[in-house]
């Protein structure tokens, strides 16, 4: 008997893929790595936890932990030929173009590349984790003509990566609201660019390849660029006065709001609450409110227009001022989302490869039949 084949717009009701990495409620706006709610997570732990929580599947001993933080700054360094290739990036390529490139050459220098056991994509997964935030600070300091900072085992990825791009170590408060930003990014369900990830590795092609798919996927602007397109639309607005009558305009316009609205939550983010709190304290130390502020009262507005309809803020939406008020530049925010979910990228590649099925769907034919081949002569 034929298989009942259902057409399903942008699989919004389909379950592609099982997962144990993380859970999400849309109703109820709860996120859990593992089991463990993302508020515990972004209090208590920290980037490297959360990655081993993600690819271990539970939490480590202390002792794992430390092994576990060794074994990934043993991975920072780039290969030197990965700074050769930075600097010959036009230094006006997209920080995301630049990224897509550099992540995919990674594999030049990996004698593993293509080797598909369960210990190399570990080791393989060790190095895109470990060397992303090199990447993306090296192509900075490129770009601005300013000495590429090779990283430093004696900080950790967040740290470190901060003081790589700007070439002075942070201050403690924002290595920690650093690290807490890529806890929150790390893993989110079957999102499109992890979705892209599982789809290439399904093929038993590399974890490099997948990894390629996913920064090209993740870096649409309804997907992880809308962090950057928050941005956008602060700058364009300008001013508080301002708020009210752009925002009412483009509602009027049904145009999308960037950083409101989720394919699964018709709730609140849960991680937009914690950088929503995150981007008021920042705010309020740094004394530099008006980008806060500004989005509360977007917020306020929108909540009003649509929240009936299940349009909330989502993650971009206060990770954007967030990172602003970490003095980041603007296109480097899709960047600084796919350093953090590359560690759940790499997961769900792991994950996939346990139980592995090609994932190739159907797709409805619309077109002609019986249409018959015209010589070019009589066309
Ligand atoms: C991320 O999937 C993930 O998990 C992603 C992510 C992760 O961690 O990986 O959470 C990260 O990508 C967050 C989303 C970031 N994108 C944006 O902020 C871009 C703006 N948001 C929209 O483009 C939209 O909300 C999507 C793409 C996120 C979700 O779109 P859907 O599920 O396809 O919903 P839709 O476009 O069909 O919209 C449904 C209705 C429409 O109204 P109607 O035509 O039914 O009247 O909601 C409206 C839309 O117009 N709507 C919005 C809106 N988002 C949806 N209206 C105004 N502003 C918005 N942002």
């Amino acid at each position: 008997m034929a298989t009942q084949l259902i057409f399903d717009k942008g699989l919004a009701n389909t379950v592609a893929a099982e997962t144990s990495l993380s859970f999400i409620d849309g109703e109820k706006g709860v996120l859990e790595y593992v089991g463990i709610e993302i508020d515990a997570l972004a209090r208590q732990s920290t980037f490297e936890e959360t990655t081993f929580l993600l690819w271990n599947r539970r939490l480590p001993s202390q002792d794992e932990l430390s092994s576990f933080e060794r074994d990934l700054r043993k991975e920072y360094e780039l290969p030197s030929g990965m700074i050769d290739m930075v600097r010959k990036i036009p230094r006006s390529a997209p920080p995301m173009h630049a990224l897509r490139t550099l992540i995919s050459a990674l594999s030049f220098f990996d004698l593993e590349a293509d080797v598909n056991t369960p210990a190399a994509n570990a080791r393989k997964a060790m190095r895109l984790v470990a060397r992303t935030p090199g990447l993306i600070a090296a192509f900075d300091r490129h770009r601005k003509g300013k000495p590429i900072i090779l990283a430093d085992a004696r900080f950790g990825i967040a740290e470190d990566f901060l003081r790589m791009l700007n070439g002075t170590e942070p201050t403690v408060a924002m290595a920690r609201a650093f690290d807490v930003c890529l806890i929150l990014h790390a893993d989110h369900g079957l999102n499109a660019s992890t979705f892209a990830a599982r789809v290439t590795i399904s093929t038993l092609s590399d974890m490099y390849s997948a990894m390629t798919s996913a920064v090209g996927t993740l870096k649409g602007p309804l997907h992880g660029g809308a962090n950057e397109g928050v941005m956008h639309m602060l700058e364009e607005i300008g001013t508080m006065d301002r708020v009210d009558g752009w925002v009412q305009e483009r509602i009027g316009q049904k145009d999308k709001i960037m950083g409101f609205g989720h394919r699964i939550y018709k709730s609140y983010d849960p991680r937009a609450t914690y950088l929503k709190t995150f981007s008021q304290k920042i705010a309020s130390d740094t004394g530099n409110t008006r980008l806060y502020e500004m989005s509360r009262r977007i917020e306020e507005i929108m909540h009003e227009a649509v929240a009936a309809k299940g349009i909330y803020p989502n993650v971009d939406f206060y990770s954007a001022t967030t990172y602003a008020s970490l003095g980041l530049d603007i296109d480097l925010f899709t960047c600084l989302f796919a350093m953090s979910r590359m560690s759940g990228w790499t997961g769900h590649c792991i994950e996939q490869l346990e139980g592995n099925r090609l994932i190739r769907p159907h797709a409805e034919y619309k077109g002609p039949h019986g249409v018959k081949y015209l010589p070019i002569s009589q066309r």
